[in-house]
Parts: C-alpha cells; structure tokens; sequence
C-alpha cells in the first residue's frame, strides 16, 4: 500500500495506473476506521482495479469545534487496518494541503440539506459537498463507494455529482450491523455498556415502523407509533423518524410498494448522537 500526504503525489500515482486503463474507486472517510469503513473497502475492492482510502478530518462539515477538536484519530491503527484490507492507496492529506485557502464557496442543496439532519447540523452538506467536489476533482475517479447509513449524505452527493457532471458512478453499500442491529459507526466506541444495549433500540424502531407500513399503516400513523416506542425507552431522546423518498428526501404521506422508501432515525444516547435508516423494501 503506498501512503500518500500530498495531492502532486496521488495524482501522479493514479495517472499511472489511469494509462494503464485500470479502474480507480475511492472510499471516503475521516479515519477511526471500523466494520463498516471494512465493509466499504471490500465493495471497492470488488469492482475496481485500485481502491484508494482517503482519510481526512473534514472541519468544514462540523458544526461544532468541539465536536471537531475530539473527533477521534487513529492513524496508526487506520492504516494497519488497510494494509490488512489490501487497500491499494491511503490518501492522508493535510488540511493545509486540502484547503491552503480557506473556502469562501458555500454549496446550498434545498431540500436535501433542509430536512432531518440539515435541523439540527446547519451548513454541514456544504462542507461535505465541497471535500467530495474536491476530492472528485483531485482523484480522477471511476467510482466512489458510500454507506448506506448516511442515506442523506448519499442523496446530497449523488445530486452534487449530476449538478457539477462528474464523471464517476456512486456505489451505495449496505449498512453493516452489529449482532443485534446496531449500525457500525465511530461514535459506537463512545457508548457506555448501558448506552450501548439502549442503542439497539434505534434499529428496533425501524423494523417497527417497516413492519407497520408493510402491513399497510399509513406512514403519519407509523411515525406515531414508532414515537411511542422510543419515548418508552429510557435514555433515548429522539430528534426525528421520517419515512422519506430514499433520493429525494421528501416525506411521505402514502407508500406505493414501486417506490424507494426509507424509514430514517437519529438522536441521541446519553451524550453520543446516533443515525440510521432502512429501506422498505430490504427486508
Ligand atoms: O462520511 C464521512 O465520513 C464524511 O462525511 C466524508 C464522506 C468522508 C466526507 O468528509
């Protein structure tokens, strides 16, 4: 694996490989990598020729310094893990690197940065719109691989890349779950013991909510009923249930089974902020 801190150096790299008609795949991340960044990673490697890993501490799309400041880094176990994965490239910029200036560009993506976590997270999608836009730029890629987990980070790149016409295809995997439903995520090691059985719950709440609406509840009523379970769980404060449209993010009010409906939840466990969200239809 060859480990690069700058952007002449992985250009150069991947021009070569580009003559050599070999395909190019990325899987973004910000580090701590765990299951679900493995699980990313071996997508790549099964549809491209070279996978490249970039890890970068985006302060962009952080609403909080604080937030930002402890953001958890683990270099040295990041790239054991790639090198254990056979990740072909480690793309580990700067921020200096990144943005020697700092962006004056905001990127404004309506609805899909609006609803559900654009509420509680202002002007996060700009941030992670304009490291992608750059990354798309600097990488020459054939496709980039993102979780599922993140459905609407997903929905804001895949319009960020029809918008600016990039030329890469965008590969959604699915979410990878602990035993007991739990979603993998960097923010899972921050959970006391406790926290972490009430946690399950949030994967609970989808599989209620999937099954009421199969079984043909309406989904205004599901997402009361799906309140209700949460709110009977002590030490679960809710931020939203929404039953959206996967891409366009819009609320339904009615679910015709041709759709691509998602059932999406976030809130917090004690102090730790969780997401996630399930199709209708995998199941
Ligand atoms: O999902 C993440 O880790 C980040 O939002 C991403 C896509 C790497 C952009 O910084």
């Amino acid at each position: 694996m060859v480990v690069c801190h700058n952007i002449p150096q992985v250009k150069s790299i991947i021009s070569t490989h580009k003559s050599n008609i070999k395909s190019v795949g990325l899987v973004p991340t910000m580090g701590a990598l765990h299951d679900g960044h493995i699980s990313l990673l071996r997508a790549a490697k099964e549809s491209c020729d070279i996978v490249v890993v970039s890890i970068f501490v985006n302060y962009l799309q952080f609403n909080e310094q604080a937030d930002f400041v402890n953001y958890p880094v683990d270099l040295d176990s990041d790239i054991r893990i790639l090198e254990d994965e056979k990740c072909d490239i480690a793309f580990i910029p700067d921020t200096a690197h990144i943005y020697s200036e700092s962006p004056v560009l905001k990127l404004n993506f309506q609805h899909l940065e609006e609803t559900m976590e654009g509420k509680f997270r202002p002007g996060h999608f700009s941030g992670v719109g304009i490291i992608m836009a750059k990354l798309l730029n600097i990488l020459d890629l054939d496709t980039i691989f993102l979780g599922q987990k993140d459905l609407q980070q997903v929905a804001v790149i895949r319009k960020l890349i029809a918008d600016l016409a990039f030329d890469s295809n965008l590969v959604v995997v699915p979410t990878f779950r602990e035993p007991d439903g739990l979603a993998s995520s960097s923010r899972n090691k921050r959970l006391s013991a406790e926290e972490r059985s009430v946690a399950s719950n949030f994967h609970k709440a989808l599989i209620l909510g999937r099954e009421l609406l199969i079984a043909g509840e309406l989904p205004l009523k599901v997402c009361k009923r799906v309140e209700s379970f949460i709110e009977a769980i002590d030490g679960i404060n809710l931020q939203y249930f929404e039953i959206v449209d996967s891409h366009s993010l819009r609320s339904k009010s009615a679910i015709n089974p041709n759709d691509n409906t998602s059932l999406c939840i976030a809130g917090y466990v004690g102090e730790i902020r969780l997401l996630d969200n399930i199709n209708l239809n995998d199941h």
